[in-house]
């Protein structure tokens, strides 16, 4: 069971999963293990360094989806695929999804090129169910401006409003396209709706290994 988190910046991705997890702790017969990339395997931190770097503003878009997929492949060899080997219930913010929306859609080289490529690093596993934090760019960005101090950006920080309006485009066309695997909720709410809402899903999808 690999089930992961998507939207745009400041959806409430990590605030969500926050809250989330302990109650699926509680209700999963399962171990729940929450992780993200890099998620703490070192080849995947090193690459990721790299592609954050503020200095490296001559990385070429291309480059900077290899070394997604290249850090991406390494957090599932060394953490996921260890974890549902385990029989453990995965959980992952941000996956190939996000490459395909940042990469594919926002920095334009193609969703579909984006995807094969990611499709060699995962070797084709998908999550069973993607859960999309839908969200407007502004209410995402808003939220994220009024939370953060002057000091706290990176290179990816500094793209242009019409950047994130294409991943948001991208990011819709994936749910569109996906109807079986992704299921969009409304995380213009509270974060306690967005919440309530999210562990209802997990209760419905999640019926045979769930328990009141
Ligand atoms: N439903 C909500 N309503 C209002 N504010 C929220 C909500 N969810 C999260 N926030 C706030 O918005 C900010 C961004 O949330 P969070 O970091 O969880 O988003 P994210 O999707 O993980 O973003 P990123 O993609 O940048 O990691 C945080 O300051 C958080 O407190
Ligand atoms: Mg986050």
């Amino acid at each position: 069971m690999f089930i992961t988190f998507e939207g745009p910046d400041g959806a409430g991705k990590t605030s969500v999963l926050n809250q989330l997890i302990p109650e699926l702790k509680a209700h999963l017969k399962r171990p729940v293990t929450l992780t993200r990339e890099p998620g703490g395997a070192v080849i995947s931190e090193a690459i990721r360094e790299i592609i954050l770097n503020p200095d490296y503003t001559a990385m070429d878009a291309r480059t900077e989806a290899l070394l997604y997929a290249a850090s991406r492949r390494q957090h599932l060899v060394e953490v996921i695929l260890p974890a549902l080997t385990r029989d453990e219930v995965v959980i992952c913010d941000r996956f190939v999804d996000s490459s395909v929306a940042y990469q594919g859609g926002g920095r334009q080289i193609g969703e579909a090129a984006v995807l094969a490529m990611n499709q060699f690093a995962t070797d084709g596993i998908e999550p069973t169910l993607t859960i999309y934090l839908d969200v407007p760019v502004a209410v995402g960005l808003a939220r994220i401006e009024a939370h953060r101090k002057a000091t706290q950006y990176d290179r990816l920080d500094q793209e242009s409003i019409a950047f994130h309006e294409r991943v948001s485009a991208a990011y819709q066309r994936l749910v569109a396209d996906n109807p079986e695997r992704i299921t969009a909720i409304d995380a213009t709410q509270s974060l306690d709706a967005v919440v309530a809402d999210c562990l209802q899903l997990f209760k419905t999808k999640l019926a045979d290994i769930w328990e009141d």
